[in-house]
Parts: structure tokens; C-alpha cells; sequence
């Protein structure tokens, strides 16, 4: 047979497990998986390298809402470029823009803005409000539309959804999963009093303390219930909400950032200060032990990378007023690679969590796995190769990455997207992403 492309002689991760085969691929879908497929015009030799299917964000804030983003610190093309050098094949991008991505008219302007203007494909939140809560349901289901984010508790930007009444409205509007910033903002508003401009970086998970997120997640989980309405919880950050969620898998599912995996306090917050700073906050071993255990016996279904630039004059203010949000689309699967070198997670359970989880959890067509039908997406890593982390290699144009000066083994050859290939040896190629569909 002849291809469009073919990728040999590589470690292909199948749902079922890792094969050595090559793949073909025609017109962007995968056509064939075996040994001797045939031909194609265009290459890849995949020896010594391993295929996984195309690596999902499923949490950056590119700060462009489809009018271009925030000079000097992201757009939607220096996001995704950051994205694909990163071995990413698709992200879904949070609605706290400008304009907010809250009505039909911004959804459709944003979506149409990614075609020229993204290097992988790009699915987008609907953020809601007090005003869109009961038509919200008809948002939902606009093409490129993930899903609802509902901000519980306040963070960058304004949008919020704070009252259990106004969120059981949502809950009721429309019937895909919620995606929750859960943060109980009572609790965050009052605690802010006892505080001052210049306390240490450290008091940000003083403030933001665990029962903000366990109340945050016990108020969301009793509507969930009450409105049969599944709910995904963004950014799982502590021990006590990773046991109790293990009790409903009926109707929610969990994400944890790679930052909560890997950073932990007093730690952070002494090396980086405000680069430390993010909302829920990095906390203690503790949780960061309750997360990897969480890993293991698969409560987690997701991974992200909470990719949340701001410049370094927003950031280097006195806490609390330094900006909260960490860059991380570009180093997300490389330091996830780490654990896997360092096991502590396998590369299946890795493929899991990074591309059949959110394409499951999002019900992303077409995503997730590498099988005949399925978009030819491939994040193509070398296992074994070993590279430093540094700010002058991020595409972000905030310049910098709490990962700074991190040496990690396992690093992205080549991103795929479609059966483009849009990197290769940190070489990218034209912006040809394009909208996400999703179930509905
Ligand atoms: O740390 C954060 N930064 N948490 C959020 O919820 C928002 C994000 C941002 O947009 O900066
Ligand atoms: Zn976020």
C-alpha cells in the first residue's frame, strides 16, 4: 500500500501495550499498524524511539481570546509553538481571556481564530457566569467547545461562580462534565484579611489552606449528586480530596498538576518565590505523597500543566499581590518522562493519563489512541536521551519556567499532528492546528 507517511521501525504504545511496528498514515488518520505496510513519499525511522499517541493538555491559559493575546507574555501561536517543542499534539484552552470566551459569539470568533493561528489543535472551555448560568447548556455543545469551566473560587481574571445556588444553575443548564476550579470563596475571601503585602510566598497555601479545597470539593460533589450532573475537578491539590472523591467515581472525575507532582513546600516557595506562587497552591510532601499514591491506584484521570504565563513584573510583586500561575506546556511531558525515568509511574500509565484520559474524560473524537481511524497523532520521545530544562529554550513569551536548570531523561524527537509533522529535533513547522470536535 502507499502512504501519505510512514513511521518505522518505532515502539508503538498501544492501549494494550507496547509493540514494535510501524505506522501508516493517509490523509491525517492513522490507515495501518504492522510490519512491511508498504510505502510513502515521507519518513520518519523511529529506531530506539518510542510512539505514544498524541499527548493532551487539557489545562492552558494562552491568554488569547481570538483578537491575539497579551504582548510579552502569550498568544494563541507562541502558546502552541510552546505546546508542539514540548511533544504536545492538542490543548484546551481555558476561557479567562480577553474577550472572555463566555458567549456564542466569542466561542465562535476564538474557534475560528485557531486555524492559521495554532501549531497543534486546539479545543476551548465556555467560562461561566452569573449571567450565562441558565443558558449555558447551549454553549456547551458549540463545535470546539471541551466543556464548562465554572471558576468556584476566584483567580486570574473575573470570572466566578461562587454560590451553590448559582452553580447548581449551571449544573442544570446543558449535561456534559464540568470542569471546576473548586476553592471555597467565602472561606478564601475571609482568610485574606488576616494577611499583609510582603508576608512570605509560603503563606500562599497558609491562605489558600486545604480546607478551602476540601470545602470547595464537598459543596461540588453534594450538587453533582443532587443534580445527576458529572463534574471533573481541575487541579486536585490535596490528600483529603483524593480520598474522598475515590468515593465518586459515579459522577466525578480528577485532574492533578504536574507542579503538585513534582514541586512541593517549604521547598518552592524558599527557591522560587513568587515563581512558586500558583491557585490551589503547591503544598506540602504530604500531599504531593497523596498525589503520586493517587496515581498508582487510579483516582487521577487526568494530567495538565495549568500552562499560566504572566510577566515577570506581575510576578515578582510582594505576596499576595504577585500574580498566581506557573508556565508548563512546553516542559509538561518531558518532566512526566522524569517520573517514568525515575519510576515512579509507568509509560502506559503515562499515555493514560496524558491522552486516553483527557480524550475520554472530554470526549475528544478521534483522539487519545493510536488505532486505525484515529487522527494520526503521535508524540515520538527518545527514552533515554537526557537534556536540561532552561528558560531561554521556552517559547512562552513571559521567558521563563519553574523548571529552570531541572535535567531530565526522556525528551520529545518529533510531534505529529494529523500526519503533520510540526516537530522535529526542536525544529517546528507551519501553525496547522485546528479545532477539536468533541461528543456532545
Ligand atoms: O494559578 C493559577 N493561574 N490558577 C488559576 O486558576 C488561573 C491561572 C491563571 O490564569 O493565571
Ligand atoms: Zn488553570
Amino acid at each position: 500500500m502507499n502512504f501519505d507517511l510512514l513511521i518505522k521501525n518505532g515502539s508503538v504504545v498501544l492501549p494494550w501495550g507496547i509493540i514494535e511496528a510501524d505506522i501508516g498514515v493517509t490523509k491525517g488518520y492513522i490507515a495501518a499498524i504492522g510490519k512491511n505496510l508498504g510505502t510513502a513519499p515521507q519518513t520518519i525511522d523511529a529506531t530506539h524511539l518510542h510512539i505514544l499517541p498524541g499527548i493532551i493538555d487539557p489545562h492552558v491559559h494562552f491568554r488569547d481570546g481570538g483578537k491575539g493575546g497579551i504582548n510579552g507574555v502569550e498568544d494563541l501561536l507562541s502558546g502552541t509553538k510552546g505546546a508542539v517543542l514540548g511533544g504536545v499534539t492538542s490543548v484546551f484552552d481555558m476561557p479567562n481571556t480577553t474577550p472572555a470566551a463566555v458567549d456564542a459569539a466569542t466561542l465562535n470568533a476564538k474557534r475560528d481564530y485557531i486555524t492559521g493561528h495554532a501549531y497543534c489543535d486546539v479545543g476551548i472551555y465556555v467560562g461561566a457566569t452569573t449571567d450565562n448560568a441558565d443558558s449555558i447548556g447551549a454553549l456547551e455543545t458549540i463545535d470546539g467547545v471541551c466543556a464548562i469551566k465554572v471558576f468556584a473560587g476566584s483567580s486570574t481574571g473575573n470570572l466566578l461562580v461562587a454560590s451553590d445556588a448559582d452553580i447548581e444553575r449551571v449544573m442544570r443548564s446543558g449535561r456534559r462534565r464540568i470542569a471546576f476550579h473548586s476553592e471555597d470563596e467565602t472561606r478564601l475571601q475571609e482568610r485574606r484579611k488576616s494577611f499583609s503585602s510582603g508576608d512570605p510566598y509560603a503563606n500562599h497555601m497558609v491562605w489558600r489552606d486545604v480546607e478551602c479545597a476540601f470545602l470547595g470539593t464537598r459543596r461540588i460533589m453534594a450538587l453533582a449528586r443532587k443534580t445527576k450532573r458529572p463534574a471533573h475537578i481541575l487541579h486536585v491539590s490535596t490528600a483529603e480530596e483524593l480520598d474522598y472523591l475515590k468515593g465518586f467515581h459515579d459522577i466525578a472525575s480528577v485532574e492533578v498538576l504536574l507542579n503538585h507532582l513534582v514541586q512541593s513546600a517549604p521547598d518552592v516557595y524558599e527557591r522560587l518565590g513568587a515563581y512558586g506562587v500558583m491557585n490551589p497552591p503547591i503544598r506540602d510532601a504530604r500531599h504531593v505523597a497523596a498525589a503520586w499514591a493517587a496515581i498508582a491506584d487510579g483516582t487521577v484521570d487526568t494530567i495538565g500543566s495549568d500552562h499560566a504565563p504572566h510577566s515577570r513584573a506581575n510576578k515578582e510583586k510582594p505576596w499576595p499581590d504577585c500574580a498566581a500561575g506557573l508556565t508548563g506546556v512546553q516542559t509538561l511531558l518531558p518532566m512526566m518522562l522524569e517520573q517514568v525515568h525515575q519510576g515512579k509511574l509507568s509509560l502506559l500509565r503515562l499515555v493514560d493519563l496524558m491522552s486516553a484520559g483527557p480524550a475520554r474524560i472530554y470526549g475528544a473524537v478521534n483522539k487519545g489512541r493510536i488505532a486505525a481511524g484515529y487522527d494520526a497523532d503521535f508524540s515520538i520521545v527518545d527514552l533515554k536521551k537526557t537534556e536540561t530544562i532552561s528558560n531561554e529554550a521556552m517559547a512562552t513569551q513571559c521567558g521563563w519556567t519553574p523548571f529552570d536548570g531541572v535535567s531530565v531523561t526522556g525528551w520529545p524527537a518529533a510531534t505529529i499532528v494529523r500526519g503533520n509533522i510540526v516537530m522535529r529535533e526542536g525544529e517546528v513547522a507551519t501553525p496547522i492546528g485546528q479545532p477539536i470536535h468533541f461528543r456532545s
